[in-house]
């Protein structure tokens, strides 16, 4: 049985509780926040005993195998080496950290312990992103040439909401672009060349971005991200003999279309709960004894931080403090 701790009892760390429930293999033991109230209200719903009211005592707790960091990105990079100081795994929430020099730092501190670090990007775990894997590698739409994507919603103007906040590392870019980055770089491996055009709203963060990458052997990626503008939040994968397409939301399909030659395929691959299959993933890679996952490696991760910097550097988004 593998025990987890929980760092950051919010949005996405209440979705990961709930899909815990459907998992063999491992449970929450331990909960921490910044205040004892918000443990307790974590873990009496959750049926979790320990609660710490600040995020270090987590870290010395001998119960814990490996720590869920579910708070914002500003934090993921102090967080991360925290846990891996300790000596304790770390799954870490999308983006990794703010910056390929922060990943850098969580990469090397997990290597130097010989412990296993995943970032979550739980698409890629997910029965219809194996099955588009599958497709694209099977030929049956010939040589990839364009990967189209996107994921932009229109979130009410507020300063203190987690995306509209500098500080935390809110915008567009980092927190709902990854995914379709993220797919480009499944595809297509990472860009050689990329330019973008954002824009930055009055909180610093970037509202909308665009960009369009060039990846080795003529492949195009185009990618957009927001909080203030609705998005097709689709994908669609364009080749030499046929198109595959994902339907919104791009990042967690329970379907994906192939049109080829042989006709048109649509192959349903649904879920009861999306986050089980990478916490599935994560109980794998520690059963077998691997310090990061085949399906999203650490150089994924260091690969996707430097786009986003370039990017960051091409639309001049800065977070405060770096
Ligand atoms: N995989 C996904 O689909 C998905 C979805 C949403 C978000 N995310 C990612 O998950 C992370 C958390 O997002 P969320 O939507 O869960 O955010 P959230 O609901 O605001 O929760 C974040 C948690 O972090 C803790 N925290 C620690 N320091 C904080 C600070 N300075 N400001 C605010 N909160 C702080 C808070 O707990 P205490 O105050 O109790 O300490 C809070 O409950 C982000 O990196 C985000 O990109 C992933």
């Amino acid at each position: 049985m593998i025990r987890w701790g929980v760092a950051g009892p919010g949005g996405i760390a209440t979705d990961f509780a709930e899909a815990m429930q459907l998992v063999d293999g491992g449970e929450i033991v331990a909960v921490a926040s910044r205040s004892n109230e918000r443990a307790d209200a974590f873990g009496d719903r959750f049926g979790i005993a320990t609660r710490y009211g600040d995020y270090a005592a987590l870290a010395e707790d001998p119960d814990v195998d490996v720590v869920y960091v579910a708070t914002p990105q500003s934090r993921h990079e102090a967080d991360a080496v925290l846990y891996l100081k300790a000596g304790k795994h770390v799954l870490c929430e999308k983006p990794c950290a703010l910056n390929a020099q922060q990943v850098q730092r969580m990469v090397d501190e997990a290597r130097r312990g010989g412990l296993f670090l995943m970032e979550a990007v739980w698409s890629r775990f997910l029965p219809a992103y194996r099955a588009l894997v599958d497709v694209v590698g099977s030929g049956r739409v010939g040589e990839l040439l364009l990967v189209e994507a996107d994921f932009g919603f229109s979130l009410p103007f507020d300063p203190d909401h987690r995306l509209y906040r500098a500080d935390l590392g809110g915008g567009g870019l980092l927190d709902l672009g990854i995914y379709p980055f993220q797919l480009c770089a499944l595809l297509l491996g990472h860009p050689e060349h990329v330019v973008a055009e954002g824009i930055i709203g009055q909180t610093g963060v970037d509202e909308q971005v665009a960009a369009v990458l060039r990846h080795r052997a003529g492949a195009l990626g185009v990618v957009k991200a927001g909080i203030t503008v609705g998005m097709s939040c689709t994908a669609r994968i364009a080749g030499s003999e046929g198109v595959v397409e994902i339907p919104a939301f791009m990042h967690c399909p329970t379907s994906i279309t192939v049109r080829s030659r042989g006709g048109v395929e649509e192959i349903e691959a649904p879920w009861e709960h999306g986050l089980r299959f990478e916490i599935d993933e994560v109980h794998r890679c520690l059963a077998a004894g691997l310090t990061e996952s085949p399906l999203m490696t650490l150089d994924e991760s260091l690969g996707l931080a430097a786009t986003l910097d370039e990017i960051r550097a091409q639309i001049g988004l800065r977070f405060p403090g770096e």
